[in-house]
């Protein structure tokens, strides 16, 4: 990995880092820039987390490079991990002591000793992110790698300092951490890492739900997704942190008929939807949106396989699996669920004749999230047969088109009854019931199948003869 040493000074030229190389010449120990920030710079990466390690107090480095910094500086020790935090601006510089850990075997509560940089260095999950670069006047951007890690970026490898055995005890989320690197920088995990995992994995389970669902979605937003969920496979952590997905695999055959891997159609579909969007919630929806295919899989002699309902079932679904995952249960999890059981709306219609009153029903229950919706359809569209992609390529343009027209004419989306429930019981005297449901559904749908235009004469005057039908007169 070849970078201009002008290159590097540049990175490390702001204020602060000054700041941090005149304060430790005067405290009289060494401060290195160390872990993400140097890797990202050899990466050509941008990245805002800056980590200082002192060799001695990092607390001490950090007060003096607080007092330096002036008004508006904030500095926040923890003193119980012997690290600060300095903010100045749009700053956050990190300060630790360099130290040497031992973990006790059931937990993740370090041992910890002062220690050299080296020691520091060595406790680090990997080799690309242990470079250091000193901040010391007279070393000044000089690099430290003492395990090869300039070597391993050029080589796209994710390799452990140490023996892996022992950098994954000492923290197991580091196996995600190493799959996590692997998709989102386009990098190989080095076979003697790859394989401590798959001896290790089951030590996962003393790593908290919380920061398993951050590499996730880590993974999830990286440029080719798939390549973290296939790696997460094979190591065999997958069954352990989401099981529903795993049971995606495989293919059964029956009378000589089969169904596609939905696991790897998954993956596909994820992949595809992501070269479209940055919106982590509708990649989410992929990696979701079969997942009820294995609970809802048939052999019907007529048939073949059917997964009927898959959709509905898979909303169901999800609430759970979210809690269990530690996923949000708030409106984005809401997002997700309408995704996945809207997500085959749009097939069905370019299957059939687009008509206006199935296109205004999609565009009443998908609302604002109409184009998502597409988008993620779109990307479903994985047959291997070309005549069949190029046909519902073209039906779904198609439904695009006559989307846009009709949200034009009959402002659909986001839809208002333009007769109000209150105005139902008001104009027939009647108090909550059954009869004000039912009058407001017959508008709804109405409207929707095109009957009556979306207004409000049009839907008063529908509300009437609909309401003397059923023997309703308006009060006096
Ligand atoms: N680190 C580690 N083991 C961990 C987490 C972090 O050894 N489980 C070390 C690595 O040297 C890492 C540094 O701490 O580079 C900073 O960690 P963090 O900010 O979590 O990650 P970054 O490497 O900066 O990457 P990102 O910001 O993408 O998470």
């Amino acid at each position: 990995m070849y970078i201009e040493e002008e290159d590097i000074l540049k990175h490390i030229s702001a204020k602060p880092f000054r700041l941090v190389s005149e304060a430790a010449d005067e405290l009289n120990v060494e401060a290195y820039v160390i872990g993400g920030y140097v890797r990202d710079i050899f990466l050509r990466r941008p990245s805002k987390d800056i980590d200082v390690v002192a060799v001695g107090s990092g607390i001490e480095l950090a007060k003096a490079v607080a007092k330096k910094l002036g008004r508006g500086t904030h500095l926040s020790v923890f003193k119980n991990f012997g690290t600060a935090q300095v903010k100045a601006g749009d700053v956050e510089l990190e300060f630790v002591g360099a130290r040497k850990e031992s973990y006790t075997h059931d937990s993740r509560k370090p041992v910890v000793e002062d220690g050299t940089l080296e020691d520091d260095q060595n406790r680090r999950d990997f080799t690309i992110n242990a470079l250091a670069l000193c901040l010391n006047k007279d070393r000044y951007g000089e690099l430290v790698d003492p395990f090869g890690g300039l070597d391993d970026m050029d080589n796209l490898l994710i390799r452990t300092p140490l023996d892996p055995d022992i950098t994954f005890s000492d923290d197991p989320l580091r196996m995600m951490r190493a799959v996590r690197f692997a998709s989102q920088l386009g990098f190989y995990i080095d076979p003697d890492t790859f394989e401590a995992i798959e001896r290790n994995k089951e030590r996962i389970s003393i790593i908290s739900k919380e920061r398993i669902v951050d590499e996730l979605n880590k993974i999830v937003m990286s440029p080719k997704p798939s390549v973290g969920f296939d790696l997460l496979d094979r190591c065999g952590l997958l069954p352990l942190i989401f099981p529903e997905l795993c049971a995606l695999k495989g293919v059964e055959t029956k009378e000589g008929i089969g169904h596609k891997d939905n696991f790897a159609h998954t993956l596909m579909v994820l992949d595809r939807l992501s070269k479209t969007t940055d919106n982590l919630w509708l990649r989410w929806s992929a990696v979701f949106h079969d997942i009820a295919k294995p609970a809802t899989k048939r052999f019907d002699t007529r048939l073949g396989w059917t997964f009927h309902n898959h959709n509905f079932i898979g909303e169901k679904m999800i609430p759970g699996i979210f809690r269990k995952m530690k996923l949000p249960m708030n409106e984005k999890m809401k997002y997700v669920q309408k995704m996945v059981s809207l997500h085959m709306r749009p097939i069905v219609l370019a299957d059939e004749d687009v008509t206006d009153s199935a296109i205004r029903r999609l565009l009443f229950d998908a609302g604002d999230d109409i184009d998502d919706l597409m988008k993620l359809c779109e990307a479903d569209i994985t047959s291997k047969n070309p005549d069949k992609v190029r046909r519902f390529l073209n039906n779904f343009r198609l439904v695009r088109e006559k989307l846009a027209e009709i949200e034009e004419k009959d402002r659909v989306r986001n839809f208002q009854p333009p007769v109000s429930g209150e105005e139902i019981m008001e104009t027939f005297g009647l108090s909550p019931s059954r009869p004000v449901g039912v009058l407001k559904d017959a508008i709804k749908n109405a409207i929707l199948d095109g009957v009556i235009p979306n207004e409000y004469e049009a839907a008063h005057r529908f509300m009437l003869q609909r309401a003397e039908k059923m023997g309703l007169k308006p009060k006096a």
